[in-house]
């Protein structure tokens, strides 16, 4: 199976032949088990869980034609705009891949992206961007090379292919639940790509709603590569590993179960340890804010006193993702609205829900 990911088709296309367009919509992800830290080359040090979102994703166009010059070129714009630092990292991407897509050699590449939601919103954008990059390059593949591959096998490499851009968005190539890193007892899951989550999945937990609550947008997080890298060195953090495989272990256990207590342990349990994981390295980073902690206690208020399951996971930020079953919506509705709504930033909240995953336009 894995052969199967570095396989290229080995000859090289007729030129005038490849010569196209293809655009993906791809979604981002939220983390439930949170990947933070890795080995190796884009290799997890221990696995992670996360559903896809419905409304937060990436489109990109990427066009391509026969390179003109002797070396390959990239042009990026973002919202319309030329990102030439951007067009950078994705060029040594790229160069990263021509031993699995040799074609990259050949073409040259015109790539607009747009995001539907804000840029300042803390919403991983790498996640849903580098998997939206993926599906177009293996759209390529399939056009230049007349390939047939079946749809299993084709979303399997764009994870693989997106894993090595940016570990959280090998799970953005699926809608739904999806593990990403070798979880004990899980066969299916591996560290070289992202799986979904197909066993039985709890009717609670298929409809599972995220409203994000943007407590400040635009302030400078940890780059998640100094993060990970952090992670190296971090005191705690062979116990860390273990415990987010554990946790891995137990969810998918929970998916199917409906246990929502426990899930609510697992996942809060998870948020804090990510961020207990930056505070503990050195240098440290805290990027929860007093507005983070205010609305993490009132959650926990609310719950106890109404015994509505809301609960609370975080990303690299200080906004804090509100996650509950469909069916409570309007009792959550009204609690953003009179409890939570003063801690928030002047950009309120993004209702974002689970997704089901990329979409090819064209
Ligand atoms: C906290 O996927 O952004 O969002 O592989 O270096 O691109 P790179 O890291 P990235 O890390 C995401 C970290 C996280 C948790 C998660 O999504 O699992």
């Amino acid at each position: 199976m894995t052969d199967m990911l570095y396989d290229n088709p080995g000859l090289k296309f007729k030129n005038q032949d490849c010569i196209g367009e293809s655009v993906w919509q791809s979604p981002s992800n939220i983390a439930l088990v949170k990947y933070w830290g890795k080995k190796g080359f884009q290799i997890p040090s221990n696995p992670s869980i996360s559903f896809s979102l419905s409304k937060s994703f990436t489109e990109t166009r990427l066009s391509f034609q026969p390179a003109k010059g002797k070396d390959f070129n990239v042009k990026f714009s973002f919202n319309n705009n030329p990102q030439p630092d951007f067009e950078k990292k994705i060029i040594s991407y790229f160069k990263s891949l021509t031993k699995i897509f040799p074609f990259i050699e050949q073409l040259d590449f015109d790539i607009q992206s747009k995001n539907t939601f804000p840029h300042s919103a803390g919403i991983a954008s790498s996640a849903s961007g580098m998997s939206a990059l993926a599906l177009t390059l293996c759209d390529i593949e399939q056009h230049c090379f007349n390939k047939q591959t079946r749809l299993d096998d084709f979303f399997q490499k764009a994870s693989f292919i997106a894993r090595l851009g940016s570990g959280s968005a090998s799970r953005s190539v699926y809608g739904g639940w999806v593990a990403w890193g070798a979880i004990e007892g899980m066969e299916s899951t591996s560290d070289l790509y992202g799986v979904p989550i197909k066993n039985y999945i709890h009717s609670d937990f298929l409809n599972y709603q995220d409203s994000i609550l943007l407590v400040e947008t635009g302030t400078k997080t940890v780059s998640s590569r100094i993060g990970h890298d952090l992670m190296n060195s971090n005191p705690f953090a062979k116990v860390r590993f273990s415990q987010a495989g554990q946790n891995a272990k137990r969810l998918v256990e929970v998916l199917k179960s409906g246990d929502i207590d426990e899930f609510i342990r697992i996942t809060e349990s998870e948020a804090l340890s990510l961020h207990a994981m930056m505070m503990t390295s050195q240098p440290s980073f805290i990027l929860i804010k007093p507005q983070t902690i205010n609305i993490i206690d009132k959650i926990k208020a609310y719950r106890k006193e109404t015994g509505v399951p809301v609960s609370f996971t975080l990303d690299a930020g200080p906004n804090v993702h509100l996650l509950y079953p469909k069916s409570v919506k309007d009792l959550v509705k009204e609690f953003i609205n009179t409890d939570l709504m003063p801690h928030l930033s002047e950009n309120g909240f993004i209702d974002d829900e689970i997704g089901a995953g990329p979409r090819k336009l064209i």
